[in-house]
């Protein structure tokens, strides 16, 4: 875990992202002193002149919240760029799926590859995420599908913290496609799911959250609700990939389980869409994916805004489906895709980030008591973060109050 920082910032206009109804509030310049890692104090006076604490002239360039990537399956071996030829010359993402390509072969080189190899092979993609803002990411395991593996890949996540400056949230994701050793036998992995993968994850204290994909390629509801069960009955969050490629109602389930975040949901419907506004859910919104491979549904952004389902966006950043190491360019796709406003996206990768992954009480906005994570940008207005791509707009990162120029 990063060691905690005091420092003080002087003439930073804040977009606090604390409250949904005032706009961006951009602030008049505020100096913010961060005491052991936590925001301290947010006031008007301006002087520079503090004894032994590091102060950052921020010369009245706007401040966010640290970027939070709330979705991402960032530890894997290998990459899929034959496939994407594949899927190129019209092989569609679920037929390569089912001859055995797509998820399982990103299985076969993670489970070759050693937890420091996964590291290696992992920093590069982090090091995109850190450039577009990104303080705060949440790594899916879910290449392994064995105890040894699923454990690997969850080790691998947690350590990047060792490697970068990031606060890193694990996820389960052992239900993520049946190996083929299971093939003819799919109830008794899920078995080996919630007898032995769940409970060592939770023993060994790997994971912060469980996750399934319920799909057609996946897991059905039955086999996705016995690992919601289990997950809740060992206290880990529990998230969904959920309506992505069809609609078998995982969203549902997802609520019904007070689950943390639908994920994808291009074939949620109303009722789907109602049951995550009573359960206090986030929807998930994934634009990497969906313009990956060419998907034509919608998410249904107007009912969700509809209802004030809080909508978080993240790059699924993954070896077969979005393969976008950058959470501003997710902001962009998420306006010009979804039609979300440059507000909601700012909303998407910061406070509603932050409560996809349970910590909406102390991430995600700029607010006394809660982390000092932040981000220093070189632009005029918020709604540049979504406008252009591919230009470095990022001037620092703060992460527990610690300077970061990376
Ligand atoms: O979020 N939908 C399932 N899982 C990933 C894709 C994983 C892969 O193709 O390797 C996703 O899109
Ligand atoms: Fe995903």
């Amino acid at each position: 875990m990063c060691s905690e920082h005091d420092l003080i910032l002087v003439n930073a206009r804040l977009v606090s992202m604390e409250s949904d109804d005032r706009g961006y509030a951009i602030t008049s310049p505020k100096t913010v002193t961060i005491q052991k890692g936590k925001i301290h104090s947010i006031t008007d006076t301006n002087s520079t002149e503090h004894s032994g604490v590091q102060v950052v002239d921020c010369k009245n360039k706007l401040v966010t919240p640290g970027l939070i990537d709330s979705h991402t399956h960032l530890v894997f071996g290998g990459n899929r760029a034959e496939e994407f030829e594949q899927r190129l010359k019209g092989v569609s993402y679920e037929a390569i799926a089912k001859q055995g390509g797509g998820i399982l072969s990103t299985v076969n080189a993670t489970r070759k590859a050693t937890e420091d190899q996964l590291v290696e092979n992992t920093l590069p993609i982090l090091d995109g995420l850190l450039r577009s803002g990104v303080t705060s990411v949440e790594i899916k395991s879910g290449y392994g599908l064995t105890l040894e593996d699923e454990l690997k890949m969850l080790r691998a996540a947690k350590s990047l913290e060792n490697h970068r400056r990031i606060k890193v949230s694990t996820t389960l994701l052992a239900a993520h496609t049946t190996p083929t050793e299971y093939k003819h036998n799919p109830d008794a992995y899920v078995d080996l799911i919630c007898q032995e993968i769940i409970p060592a994850a939770s023993e060994l204290e790997l994971a912060d959250s469980v996750d399934v994909f319920c799909e057609s390629i996946g897991f059905n509801i039955e086999q996705t609700e016995r690992v919601f069960a289990t997950a809740q009955q060992y206290g880990l969050k529990i998230k969904g990939h959920v309506e992505q490629l069809s609609n078998l109602g995982g969203a549902q389930l997802v609520a019904k389980y007070k689950g943390l975040s639908a994920d994808h949901i291009e074939y949620l419907d109303a009722v789907g869409v109602q049951s995550l506004a009573d359960s206090g859910s986030v929807a998930m919104l994934l634009p990497g994916a969906f313009y990956f491979l060419k998907e034509t549904q919608l998410p249904p952004i107007s009912q969700l805004r509809e209802l004030n389902v809080p909508m978080a966006i993240a790059t699924d950043f993954n070896p077969g489906t979005s393969p976008f190491a950058d959470l501003t360019m997710m902001m962009n796709m998420g306006c010009t895709l979804f039609g979300l406003t440059p507000e909601e996206a700012l909303r998407g990768v910061t406070c509603h980030a932050a409560k996809a992954l349970g910590l909406g009480h102390s991430r995600g906005q700029i607010k006394q008591g809660y982390e000092a994570d932040l981000a220093i940008w070189n632009i005029a207005h918020p709604a540049e973060l979504s406008y252009q791509v591919g230009i470095p707009r990022l001037s620092a990162r703060i992460v527990n109050g610690e300077l970061c120029h990376d």
